[in-house]
């Protein structure tokens, strides 16, 4: 089973290349030290929309450094993808293996009880990469990786907001159930969402 250490050493563990429906060389690779400033360039260029839909400390480079520092230092593995040709970063990808009290708090009241081979994961590609189907190329690779680290399921990080409909659709088209609802902080209603794994067809249970 992979461990946070072990892919901090060799990010190649967990590095794919794909070619996306439109011919797009991409790599799907695991956040790195030297990637700071290029994740930079991804969060400044997120559009209000998506920073809306999809929430991040920072969007400079400050911010970007602190994701990049925390690789392997906390419970998150961040992965990019990132576009073959230019080596720039259109989509960021991020796992939480510990489970946080308010997350275990609410699925319970749901009637679920979440476990350590549970993880949490949230999506948020470059504006200019959303709603192509890039989600879904993506998505055996993002469930390959939770498989990896041990886990079974998948909810999502901070549920995703209800009038977030691409990425509702985009969840339900996954195999995601909605399992609850809730108001954040800031009043506005989100769904929790879980994902059962199953292995991968053509491997034995
Ligand atoms: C959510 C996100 C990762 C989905 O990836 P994506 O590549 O845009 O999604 P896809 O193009 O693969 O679409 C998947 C499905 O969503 C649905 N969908 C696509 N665009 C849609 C739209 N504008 N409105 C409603 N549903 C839509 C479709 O059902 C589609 O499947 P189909 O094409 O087979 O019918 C991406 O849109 C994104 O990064 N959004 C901004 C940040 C964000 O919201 N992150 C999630 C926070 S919880």
């Amino acid at each position: 089973m992979l461990t946070l250490t072990a892919v901090a050493e060799d990010p190649l563990v967990l590095t794919r290349r794909l070619k996306l429906d439109d011919g797009q060389e991409v790599f799907f690779r695991p956040l790195t030290h030297t990637d700071a400033e290029r994740l930079a360039a991804f969060l400044e260029g997120l559009s209000a929309e998506s920073r809306r839909l999809s929430t991040f400390d920072g969007y400079d480079l400050k911010a970007a450094r602190k994701l990049c520092d925390a690789i392997a230092r906390h419970d998150k593995l961040r992965l990019v993808l990132e576009d073959g040709p230019s080596g720039r970063i259109v989509g960021l990808v991020e796992f939480s293996l510990d489970l946080h009290p308010s997350d275990i708090a609410r699925y319970e009241e749901a009637g679920i009880h979440l476990a350590a081979t549970d993880c949490r994961f949230g999506p948020t590609l470059a504006d200019d990469h959303q709603g192509r189907g890039v989600g879904t190329q993506i998505f055996p690779l993002i469930a390959d990786v939770a498989r990896q680290f041990g886990r079974k399921r998948i909810i999502l990080f901070g549920g995703v907001l209800a009038d977030n409909t691409r990425a509702i659709s985009y969840y339900n088209k996954h195999g995601f159930q909605q399992v609850g609802s809730f108001t954040g902080k800031d009043g506005a209603q989100s769904f929790d969402m879980i994902l059962d794994l199953h292995p991968p067809s053509g491997t034995a249970e």
